[in-house]
């Protein structure tokens, strides 16, 4: 098959063409830099395959345009699928296909590799201490072991963070409306959303980006949580209401914050923005607070990621292409 893929980075051609390469170099792969948008769907031309990432909106018009151009699927090489329309893919006959599960360890670890910096000022003390600055005042954390750690989502991603967790000595208590077995048999404890919070020193969110999960964490979230809860989102940045955050950390209720994700991340993340003016004021008051830590939704970035990623892309383009049906299909039969 030819495929487009946009959004790519140089490490995005490398990990793909490998798999394509490791697979028999059954697909011929173009690599656009532009994002996917309703404006830029026409460069697929010529194509059987678009392949696309989490920020590419893939909307009706987008999707129309893959229609009249006679692409038949849509391979994410993501887990998420809320940037695509999925009623207008199910009614254009576009198969969406995805990556469910390719490293949960890479996004659990980022997501502890932000809650030990966080705790302990690991950014401050970076720069402080390259800045000739030894002294100790403001850096003050505390022990992990001992504190609850709340996991809402407990999928794969939430499972490897509880085992983390536990690993810590830390009481993992967890919320999720499919308590996973095998977070009962590891006796993290259920409980309803406003509990856990009440409960937990450390909240961490792990589920998808729903309509039931947009903005979650809201005005009356943040009231409900401990004062100075450390909040984790490395699963979504629309889960949170950015505004809800702020006022939080201004009051004290949120203690530290780690972002991996930004609702409106999308006009930021994955570019090289540092020589232009910033134009998001929201998210510029986030970067002036001491006690927040963002990085650019790079929790899923290891190289067994974006191995796992590229071989099951390739895979599902591939059996796509050979047997009509990808073999991670995001589900549409619930759609109207
Ligand atoms: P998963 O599908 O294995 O688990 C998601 C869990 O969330 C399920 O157990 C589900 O029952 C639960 N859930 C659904 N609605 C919920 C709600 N209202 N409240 C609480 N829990 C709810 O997904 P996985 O692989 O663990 O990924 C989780 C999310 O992480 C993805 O949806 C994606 O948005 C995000 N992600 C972020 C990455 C990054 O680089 N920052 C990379 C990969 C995924």
């Amino acid at each position: 098959m030819h495929v487009v893929v946009f959004s790519a980075k140089p490490y995005d051609r490398q990990f793909l063409d490998g798999a394509n390469a490791a697979g028999g170099a059954k697909h011929r792969l173009t690599y656009l830099e532009a994002r996917l948008s309703a404006e830029t769907a026409i460069l697929a031309q010529g194509a059987d395959a678009v392949c696309a990432f989490v920020n590419d909106p893939c909307d009706v018009a987008a999707l129309e345009t893959f229609s009249r151009l006679g692409i038949r699927i849509l391979a994410l090489r993501s887990a998420g699928f809320n940037n695509v329309d999925l009623v207008a893919a199910r009614r254009l006959g576009i198969t969406v296909a995805r990556v469910p599960a390719y490293s949960p360890e890479s996004v659990a670890e980022h997501t502890v590799a932000m809650m030990l910096a966080l705790n302990r000022r690991i950014h401050r003390a970076y720069n402080r201490v390259r800045d000739g600055n030894f002294a100790l005042d403001g850096l003050l954390g505390f022990d992990m072991r001992g504190r609850s750690v709340g996991i809402i989502g407990t999928g794969r991603i939430g499972l490897a963070v509880a085992r983390i967790m536990q690993g810590f000595g830390c009481k993992v208590l967890a919320h999720d409306p499919f308590p996973a077995e095998e977070g009962m048999a590891m006796g993290l404890e259920y409980l309803d959303v406003d509990d856990l919070l009440a409960r937990s020193h450390i909240v961490t969110l792990h589920c998808p980006l729903t309509p039931a999960t947009r903005h979650l964490i809201d005005d009356a979230a943040v009231a409900r949580m401990r004062h100075g809860t450390m909040l984790i989102n490395t699963s979504r940045g629309a889960i949170v209401d950015t505004r809800a955050a702020i006022s939080g950390l201004k009051s004290g209720a949120i203690g530290l914050l780690g972002l991996d994700v930004y609702e409106e991340e999308a006009d930021l993340f994955f570019e090289d923005l540092s020589g232009q003016v910033l134009q998001d004021d929201i998210f510029a008051r986030l970067l002036t607070f001491p006690n927040v830590l963002v990085t650019a939704h790079q929790a899923f970035f290891t190289t067994e990621a974006l191995t796992a990623i590229a071989e099951t892309t390739i895979g599902n383009i591939t059996a796509f292409a050979e047997t009509g049906r990808a073999l991670h299909e995001v589900s549409t039969e619930k759609l109207a």
